[in-house]
């Protein structure tokens, strides 16, 4: 077979463009839940759809997989309000993306029930799951490259916090991570488990294990200590701020540092 030069020229181009446009793996938002801390604000709507500075909450980690090249997104939501995130997001064309894919939750199982939703859709492929009220400064998309070159197993992302007891806490040893506790009274580090977590398929053999916790819910925690057993638990410490969004401190904790980074870029007046 021969081939045109100036052909082969071009297959190597397309190829270079697709390798910077975005990574392979699928992402996930989970955006559930009765947003019960920040009633009465959570009453008429969901807690995701709240403003943060100038933005809905759900614009943040949605634009976070987007910048790590994640395109294939679902997100899963429920309440009375879910009809809304499709009036607000659409097809997600200000975000770049072709689609959103959306699952409803029924009830409020937790944050890894939440996660069981998005088995389907996620067809066997690597997953980056991010939590709707997670909020960060710098990109993620490292950390996505890191997992992606992996392959397997899960990866959590750790920041450094003043109030550890307020989240999943890691214990570690070095590199590794011995087992996390879910709002501990006394915390083993001082690094919170973010909300963004990357697992390979095997997540909703995991969640189908688990038994509900004191909360009644299924416990993401829960999910990652089974991959610590595994050994198959790796962990990053995040670049820049992080904030979740959940509370009435946090939630205004999260505007004044979204306002403070947009003004440092010279937007967002
Ligand atoms: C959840 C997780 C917790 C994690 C936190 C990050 O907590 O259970 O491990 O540190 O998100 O935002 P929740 O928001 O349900 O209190």
């Amino acid at each position: 077979m021969e081939f045109d030069s100036a052909c082969i020229h071009r297959v190597k181009i397309v190829i270079i463009v697709k390798f910077s446009a975005g990574v392979g793996m699928k992402g996930v938002i989970l955006a559930g839940g009765l947003g019960t801390r920040l009633r009465p604000l959570t009453k008429v709507t969901n807690k995701h759809l709240l403003p943060v500075f100038n933005k809905p909450m759900i614009y943040y980690p949605l634009e976070t997989l987007v910048d790590a090249g994640i395109t294939d997104i679902m997100i899963v939501t429920g309440g009375s309000d879910a009809g809304d995130f499709l009036r607000l997001l659409g097809n997600g064309k200000q975000f770049g993306l072709e689609q959103i894919n959306y699952a409803y939750q029924e009830g409020e199982g937790g944050i890894a029930e939440a996660l069981s939703h998005a088995e389907y859709f996620a067809d066997q492929e690597l997953l980056c799951v991010i939590l709707g009220d997670n909020l960060v400064e710098k990109s993620i998309r490292p950390y996505v490259e890191d997992f992606e070159r992996i392959g397997k197993g899960a990866k959590i992302l750790l920041k450094e916090v003043e109030d550890p007891q307020r989240f999943g806490v890691p214990e570690l040893n070095g590199k590794r991570v011995i087992r996390i506790e879910e709002k501990p009274a006394v915390p083993k580090s001082c690094y919170a488990v973010t909300g963004i977590y990357m697992y390979d398929s095997e997540v909703f053999d995991i969640v189908k294990t688990l038994k509900p916790s004191n909360r009644g819910e299924l416990e993401i925690t829960d999910v990652n200590n089974a991959y610590i057993e595994r050994n198959l638990m790796t962990y990053d410490v995040l670049d820049g701020w992080w904030t979740d969004a959940g509370t009435f401190d946090s939630l205004l904790k999260a505007s004044n540092l979204v306002a403070e980074t947009e003004r440092k870029l010279g937007r967002g007046r």
